[in-house]
């Protein structure tokens, strides 16, 4: 049944009734229902929640009628498990209490079972029963994104410490990407066996670094994470931000579908990235800020790009703004059906 779905489908580059639409942080800050949920309750400890989680995950599908849905939880959720103590603060983002900087800090990151996030596998279960035809897309931090919160201690504009790592002890470097590749293919697999239709590799932060450098330092552990899932027949997405130098290899690191910031037209993407891929994106989250004479022209703008590829999942280009009409989400998942149905 969800194979049929049209969000699977066009993962998989197979002819879909509608350009099928989700949005990153669909689940989030702009919606009032879930602010209200979470009052009074840890960011963390809501995701190791299995009843909030669901309530969570389900809200922007009730309100927008989006064709996937995506499992409410976080990218540093695995690396708690794995025995980092971090919190996730309101306003900045993943701090963590002792960064790893040394061979020595790396004891404090040990591999992870499927138990330590059975959590999310009650999550996920839950969930597949409430959603029916509605695909979940389960998800993880990419290694590189995840090392740079570990290294730096929380978010980053320049990535000093992180790139000082690299560059300057590439074995602690690949020592602490590799044990981040385990962390993190444990977290999707579990996802995948409790049920989930498709899952997103978050490498939010890659657009940091040259393409001989991804190449070099981060695509063969993103690669790990991608191709140990293969088997598993769920498409794989990969995404980050500024990326237009690195689609190519993003999507060779093993996607089935490469997700696409605004800064690169979809037509431009898929000349990159090749006929194999399907493309997911990439509307700029900030122009649903716009007079919705502009959101509709750039909507319709991104529809037409994605033509050129052989499959379009419609997306933001990164994340919903907490301060975002919510109205305008539904709007715009209304008009993307209506335009693109075949
Ligand atoms: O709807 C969804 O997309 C699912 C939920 C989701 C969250 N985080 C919930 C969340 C997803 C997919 C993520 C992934 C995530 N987390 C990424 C990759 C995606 C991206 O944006 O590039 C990254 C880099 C993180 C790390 C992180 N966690 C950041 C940068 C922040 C924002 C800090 C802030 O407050 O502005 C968080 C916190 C976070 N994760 C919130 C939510 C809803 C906000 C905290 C809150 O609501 O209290």
């Amino acid at each position: 049944m969800l194979n049929e779905s049209a969000f699977v489908r066009a993962c998989r580059g197979q002819e879909v009734p509608h350009t099928p639409v989700w949005f990153m942080r669909q689940a989030g800050r702009s919606l009032p229902e879930y602010r209200k949920i979470r009052e009074g309750i840890g960011m963390l400890d809501s995701c190791r929640r299995p009843d909030l989680v669901t309530e969570i995950t389900l809200q922007p599908v009730r309100r927008h009628d989006v064709d996937a849905a995506v499992l409410f939880s976080d990218i540093v959720v695995p690396i708690a498990a794995a025995g980092v103590d971090l919190d996730i603060v309101a306003g900045t983002g993943p701090v963590v209490a002792e960064p790893i900087r040394s061979a020595g800090d790396l004891d404090r990151l040990r591999p992870i079972t499927a138990g330590d996030v059975d959590f999310v596998a009650e999550s996920v279960r839950l969930l597949v029963g409430e959603l029916g035809d509605t695909p979940l897309i389960g998800f993880a931090g990419a290694p590189f994104t995840l090392a740079s919160y570990l290294i730096e201690g929380g978010p980053s504009r320049t990535y000093l410490k992180t790139k000082a790592m690299m560059y300057g002890e590439p074995q602690l470097w690949h020592t602490l990407l590799a044990r981040l590749a385990e962390i993190t293919q444990t977290f999707l697999r579990t996802q995948i066996d409790a049920g989930v239709s498709a899952i997103q590799l978050f490498d939010s932060w890659a657009g940091a670094l040259s393409e001989a450098d991804y190449r070099e330092f981060v695509m063969p552990h993103s690669a790990e994470v991608l191709g140990g899932l293969a088997d598993a027949g769920v498409p794989r997405i990969h995404f980050g931000v500024g990326t237009a130098v690195l689609l190519r290899a993003m999507g060779e690191a093993g996607a089935d579908v490469v997700g696409v910031d605004w800064r690169t037209p979809l037509d431009r993407a898929t000349e990159i990235v090749g006929p194999e891929r399907a493309l997911q994106g990439n509307l700029d989250p900030a122009v649903l800020f716009a007079p919705w004479e502009v959101v509709e022209r750039e909507a319709r703008r991104v529809l037409a790009e994605g033509r050129a590829a052989p499959g379009h999942v419609f997306n933001l280009g990164h994340g919903v703004l907490p301060q975002t009409d919510p109205e305008m989400l539904t709007r715009l998942v209304e008009l993307v059906h209506l335009v693109s149905a075949r």
